[in-house]
């Protein structure tokens, strides 16, 4: 089931950023996304016994929608919540009027490129050390579908 994510949620949600990224977003920055971003839209994705396994972050920016974060917790990858959370992305952002999502993923990401090209994502264009984390650089693709 997917449901909006409350201030309730950061604790968990927090223990799966933290597992996924390097440069993990804070309690504070949850809190930020969900409290005062006006852009901002998020949800938890949970499996039959209610457990919180992943989330989502989309910011729609008038014709624009904006992928900011999306994980889904180490044991319970490759079992379909990464795609269902796009699924019902890409239907808000259709709702709301987008006409683009886009997102920015390391070069290095197989398995998340995977995801947003079985989705009907398309590279654009690749971004020279666009992240970067102590001392470490990254290039990042910028994907993109129009919708
Ligand atoms: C990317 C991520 C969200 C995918 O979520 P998921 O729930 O495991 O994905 P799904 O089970 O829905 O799989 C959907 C598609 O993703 C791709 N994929 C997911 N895991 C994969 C793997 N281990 N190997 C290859 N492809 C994979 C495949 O295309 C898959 O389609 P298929 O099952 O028809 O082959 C998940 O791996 C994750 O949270 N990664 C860490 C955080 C992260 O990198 N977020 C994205 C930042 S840009």
């Amino acid at each position: 089931m997917i449901r909006e994510m409350s201030v309730d949620d950061i604790d968990m949600v927090l223990e799966i950023e933290e597992d996924s990224f390097v440069d993990a977003w804070n309690y504070d920055h949850f809190v930020y996304e969900i409290q005062f971003n006006p852009f901002s839209f998020l949800w938890v994705i949970e499996n039959e016994e209610k457990e919180i396994v992943g989330f989502a972050d989309l910011w729609i920016m008038f014709e624009r929608a904006e992928i900011a974060n999306i994980a889904i917790r180490k044991d319970q990858q490759n079992k379909g919540y990464g795609f269902e959370l796009m699924q019902h992305i890409e239907k808000l952002a259709v709702e709301e009027g987008c006409e683009t999502i886009s997102l920015e993923v390391r070069v290095s990401n197989k398995n998340a490129i995977s995801l947003y090209e079985k989705c009907g994502f398309a590279i654009i264009n690749t971004k020279k050390n666009y992240y970067y984390w102590k001392g470490v650089s990254e290039d990042g693709h910028f994907m993109m579908k129009g919708i």
